[in-house]
């Protein structure tokens, strides 16, 4: 593993990301997710979240960051009924799946930038979040360590592992998330659930207007959005990575469905996928359904 920068910050968007799904059990009652640490790792006063949470700017990727959760959980419950039993999460952010793990044989590795991964340790502590010892705290930077040295020393590289890569790939350039998912696609039993950034040139003019907005709030936090991909692009980048597998989500969908909205007529991108390489397969060889 090469030299990583320990005296960088924590990352804030991971404690943006945490306080939507924080905000989101709040206002919304985790019907997206449900998340019952949600709230206590922030450390945040449950009313202060709350009350700064009420603009349809905030709503909208809250709901997204939500349903990326969701999908990730759910389609790690799938995994698991296949028989998987490690789960690496990159970038983990204040992520707080490995503290509330349901499946008594599933090992989870965080992998993740190591300010901020010291930062989320002493968050778990002040919310008096126990750690089990089925999690594994790895600290990674993805423009610089080499990956598969660092997955070949936490997991079992031969057996399945389902990673996610959540709110993490706009942040690195698209050669860093090609050279991510190259180490991944070259494992022999893998998949991976992961967002990206879009151009919003298919979607509403208000659409765009939040995107730019939302990107110059990132930029301003020290944490600018380097890459994106169109729904188009995803497939031919996880396909020549080794992830021959590819379903492109719309997270539209999952959202609306799990909130009860009627199907949305607007144009818009989306930014959700997941990605599979030998995935175990059935009694009858099919690939279990992930
Ligand atoms: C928006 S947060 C998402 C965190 C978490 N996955 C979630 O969904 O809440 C972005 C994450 O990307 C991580 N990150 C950004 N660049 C990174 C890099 N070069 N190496 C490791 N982690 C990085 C940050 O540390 C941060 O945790």
């Amino acid at each position: 593993m090469g030299a990583v920068e320990t005296d960088s910050p924590a990352s804030r968007t991971a404690l943006g990301a945490a306080r939507h799904r924080a905000v989101h059990q709040l206002l919304e009652g985790g019907v997206i997710f449900t998340d019952p640490l949600a709230v206590p790792v922030t450390g945040d006063d449950p009313a202060w979240l709350a009350a700064r949470a009420l603009e349809e700017a905030d709503r909208r990727m809250r709901w997204f960051v939500c349903a990326r959760s969701r999908y990730a959980e759910d389609t790690l419950a799938r995994a698991v009924s296949a028989g998987v039993d490690q789960l690496v999460v990159l970038g983990a952010g204040l992520d707080t799946f490995a503290y509330r793990n349901p499946f008594r044989d599933l090992r989870v590795t965080e992998l993740a930038h190591p300010a901020t991964q010291a930062w989320k340790l002493e968050c778990l502590a002040a919310a008096d979040i126990a750690v089990p010892g089925s999690v594994r705290h790895v600290p990674v930077d993805f423009g610089r360590d080499r990956l598969a040295d660092v997955l070949a020393a936490s997991i079992d590289p031969s057996r399945p592992v389902l990673f996610w890569w959540l709110g993490v790939t706009p942040y690195l350039t698209a050669e860093a998330v090609r050279g991510t998912l190259t180490v991944l696609g070259s494992l022999p039993h893998v998949a991976v659930v992961l967002d990206h950034a879009s151009p919003t040139s298919a979607e509403t003019a208000e659409a765009q207007d939040w995107m730019r907005r939302r990107r110059e709030r990132v930029a301003g936090l020290g944490e600018p959005w380097l890459s994106e991909f169109t729904a188009e692009e995803i497939p031919g980048l996880l396909r020549a990575c080794g992830l021959d597998d590819v379903r492109v989500e719309d997270e539209g969908v999952l959202i609306r469905r799990l909130l009860g909205l009627p199907p949305s007529t607007s144009p818009r991108a989306t930014h959700l996928a997941l990605a599979s390489t030998g995935w175990p397969t059935t009694g009858e060889g099919r690939a279990q359904r992930l």
